[in-house]
Parts: C-alpha cells; sequence; structure tokens
C-alpha cells in the first residue's frame, strides 16, 4: 500500500510494531503477538530502513528482547487491572498500530482507547483489526481537549510504549495532570527514558531515522513522575535485565544482564525499565 509520509516520531512506530513482529517469528517467541507481523504485512513497510532491528548479532532474540518483554510487562499491568476492575477504561497512549486489546482479550464490560495522531490512526483503520470494545482517537496526547471524550467515573489504566521520549517535558507534567484528574483513580504505566537512553537516541547513528523527534531529556529518578503529578505513586519499576525471560535468551545476552542486574541503578541506566504508578 501506498504508506503516508510519516514524521520521524510517528515512523517510530515501525520499530516497536517491527520488533514484536520479528519476535512472534521466533521459533519461541517472547510476546508471540502473530497479528503484528499481520499489520506489518498489510502495510507492506520494509524492516530493513530501520538499523535497530538490523543489529549485527546473527541472533534475533537480542534485537527484539527489549520491545517484546517490554509490550509484555505493560499487557499483564493492564490484564490484571481489568481483571480487578471489569469496568475499566483503558488508555493507550501512542498506540501506533499495536493490537494490544487483542493481546489483552479484556472482558466485554471494557471500554479501550487507542490515541494516536490522525495520520496514524487513519493508517492503523487501514490495517489494524477492528475491535467491538474499541476506540480510535485521533489526537496529539499533548492537546487539551481529547480527554473529554472519555468517560470520567470509571477506573482507568494507562500506558504508554515508546512514547513518552517524543513529548517535551511540560507536555508530559500537564498530561500527567490532566489524565490523573480526569478519572477517580487508577494506574498508569509507560517504559521510561533515561538521559542515557535520550543520549544514545539522539546520538547513535543506527537511531538517526528518529532520533531528532526525541525531545524529552530523559528522567533517571523512577520517583520523579511522583513530583511532575502529585497524585502519582510509585508501585513498582519493572527493570527487564531480571525479566525471567531472559533464561531463553542466548549466553551472551544472559551474561550480559546477570553482570548488571544485581544494581537497580546500573539496570535502570543501561536497560529498559517500566514503571507502573497508581493513583
Ligand atoms: C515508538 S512508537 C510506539 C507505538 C506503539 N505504542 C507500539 O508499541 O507499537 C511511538 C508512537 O507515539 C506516537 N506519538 C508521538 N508523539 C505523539 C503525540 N504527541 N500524540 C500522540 N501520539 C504521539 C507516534 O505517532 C507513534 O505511533
Amino acid at each position: 500500500m501506498e504508506l503516508p509520509a510519516f514524521t520521524p516520531a510517528q515512523e517510530s512506530l515501525f520499530l516497536t510494531l517491527g520488533g514484536r513482529a520479528l519476535d512472534s517469528r521466533l521459533p519461541h517467541p517472547f510476546l508471540g503477538d502473530t497479528m503484528a507481523d499481520e499489520v506489518l504485512g498489510r502495510t507492506g513497510y520494509d524492516l530493513t530502513t530501520l538499523p535497530p532491528l538490523r543489529t549485527r548479532s546473527p541472533d534475533a532474540r537480542t534485537k527484539v528482547f527489549d520491545i517484546a518483554v517490554r509490550a509484555k510487562r505493560l499487557d499483564e499491568v493492564v490484564r490484571g487491572f481489568v481483571a480487578r476492575h471489569p469496568d475499566a477504561v483503558v488508555v493507550d497512549l501512542g498506540a501506533g498500530l499495536d493490537g494490544r486489546i487483542f493481546r489483552v482479550a479484556p472482558p466485554p464490560t471494557v471500554d479501550w482507547y487507542d490515541v494516536d495522531l490522525p495520520e496514524v490512526i487513519a493508517l492503523r483503520e487501514q490495517v489494524v483489526p477492528h475491535h467491538a470494545h474499541a476506540h480510535v482517537i485521533s489526537a496529539d496526547v499533548t492537546d487539551e481537549s481529547w480527554l473529554d471524550a472519555l468517560p470520567a467515573d470509571r477506573p482507568a489504566v494507562i500506558v504508554a510504549d515508546g512514547l513518552i521520549a517524543f513529548l517535551p517535558q511540560d507536555g508530559v507534567v500537564s498530561l500527567f495532570n490532566r489524565l490523573t484528574g480526569h478519572f477517580p483513580g487508577g494506574e498508569l504505566a509507560f517504559n521510561a527514558y533515561t538521559t542515557v537512553a535520550v543520549w544514545a537516541t539522539t546520538h547513535l547513528g543506527s537511531y538517526a531515522a528518529i532520533g531528532g523527534a526525541v525531545v524529552n531529556p530523559g528522567s533517571n529518578d523512577p520517583h520523579a513522575p511522583e513530583r511532575w503529578a502529585p497524585a502519582l505513586k510509585l508501585v513498582e519499576e519493572i527493570l527487564l535485565t531480571r525479566a525471567p525471560e531472559l533464561a531463553a535468551m542466548p549466553l551472551s545476552g544472559r551474561l550480559a544482564a546477570r553482570a548488571i542486574a544485581w544494581n537497580a541503578w546500573l539496570s535502570r541506566m543501561s536497560g529498559t525499565s517500566v514503571l507502573r504508578f497508581r493513583f
């Protein structure tokens, strides 16, 4: 199909979609999202144009581990929340072409909102299968008004997978305050970007296609969002250097993770983490 001319921030959705698609082709996938591969196929996007998915490692597991396992952790946050709150609202911020609702399979009493920029939502509607309880919202998440369309009287679980790096810091602060003010209570979970991760995406040649779109300065303190939005309370920091799925990684990956997993700061600064907050 003819793909729209995306901005680098929008184009980044192919990195995460592609990572999940490649994961699903592994003999023993970490996430196993075969729909990601189908959606990717419908777009006709050429993954070889994305250097981070073309690492020199001959073993595909090392390319997809972070993307697949962080998606799995975020799925678990949503699945756990909707099991406890069957009347919940789920909000996936910067959803891209992710079919998370199909992986989570929430009860039919849940309403699910996938939010992304209009150009992305237009493509999403062509290539991601429709789900009876899913709604799409075409909006810049930092805009003030899109939340008005969502119910304000139900508990909410809000996730952002691969989004925060593309938002200016004042946009993140006001977004978190608006989210926690809109819903009576809930959870917010996202993969964090440290200053090291931001430096890497903005300076390493392999991220040149999207690095220019990274505007967030990053944060090295998992408690920092509690200061940005006082309603937030950190529940857990999930460090992927300690993920049980590492047991299925090649020896080099297991040894590298083991060398830093003992220390939370090292794990945070050199690996992927998911932060889960209650409000
Ligand atoms: C790395 S992709 C992740 C997509 C999806 N969450 C996934 O895991 O495949 C980042 C997504 O954030 C979206 N995005 C970036 N800035 C945004 C903004 N200000 N408002 C809404 N979406 C935004 C992009 O369009 C893109 O789809």
